[in-house]
């Protein structure tokens, strides 16, 4: 089955991996499975524009999502998405994952054994999201939706990224040691290094958070909003890039 996976911290592209290896001989020619985080209960932007370039034409697309906490409407916004490229929208599932949002006040990475737990039942979880797309099934099961979820996803994701996430704001503190390691692992290509090889932060951001949570001096920041917060990357994170760049998330 075709795979699509956009990852910003690896816990997409465990769950896409393992997926892959579960349903290595399922489905048709016809089925993709798309695998990606949900960002402000909806489907990142930077994917959005990706499969609005595409011709979904007699293709079936199952989509699985990763959140922390909750899913919103993602399903409702991926079936018109799908729906406008031609496609037919297949399952659609959810899989509860590490919180990787860190941009607002009272948001933090999880503790030790929250994100413990949420590992430990993740591996059930992807298998029985495999036996539901194997067996041909169309169902919808985000996990946990969360309260208000219509109101989430369509009044507050588009104010979001509006107005909440501002690329200007990131900026490295008094710590970065000019490494190189988020320039690198950019998945969007989108940090530059100036003559001390401090980043510079371009307006190709996917608001991924990975420069945040990758940097080995915990000194990439936004705004002041960081301060203080933990990072997170899943135990088999490894640098990828987004559907559509060079070395793309295409499988
Ligand atoms: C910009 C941004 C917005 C997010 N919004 C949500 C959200 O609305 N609901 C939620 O439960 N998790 C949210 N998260 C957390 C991620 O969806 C979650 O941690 C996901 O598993 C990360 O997957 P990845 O490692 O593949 O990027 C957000 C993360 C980011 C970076």
């Amino acid at each position: 089955m075709e795979t699509v996976i956009f990852s910003g911290m690896g816990n997409s592209q465990a769950v896409g991996e393992a997926l892959m290896g579960l349903l290595a001989d399922a489905g048709t020619e016809a089925d993709m499975l798309w695998v990606f985080p949900v960002y402000a209960w909806g489907v990142p932007p930077v994917l959005v524009r990706y499969i609005e370039g595409l011709d979904l034409t007699g293709r079936v697309c199952h989509m699985v999502c990763t959140f922390g906490d909750e899913a919103g409407r993602t399903d409702r916004q991926w079936r018109r998405l799908i729906a406008g490229r031609g496609g037919t929208p297949g399952g659609v599932y959810g899989v509860r994952m590490p919180n990787t949002y860190v941009c607002l006040p009272f948001f933090d990475v999880d503790s030790p054994r929250v994100r413990q737990a949420k590992l430990d039942a993740a591996g059930e979880r992807v298998e029985a999201i495999a036996r539901a797309i194997a067996s041909g099934s169309r169902a919808t099961d985000l996990y946990y939706a969360g309260p208000l979820p219509g109101l989430k996803s369509r009044l507050i994701y588009p104010w979001f990224f509006r107005n909440q996430m501002k690329m200007g704001r990131f900026h490295h503190t008094v710590g970065c040691t000019g490494c190189g390691v988020c320039a690198s692992a950019c998945p969007s290509g989108n940090i530059t290094r100036d003559v001390d090889g401090a980043p510079q932060w371009g307006s190709d951001c996917a608001f991924c958070l990975r420069c945040y949570h990758i940097c080995p001096q915990h000194a990439v920041a936004y705004g002041r909003q960081t301060s203080g917060k933990g990072q997170y990357l899943h135990p088999k994170f490894r640098p990828s890039r987004f559907p559509g760049g060079d070395d793309d998330g295409q499988k």
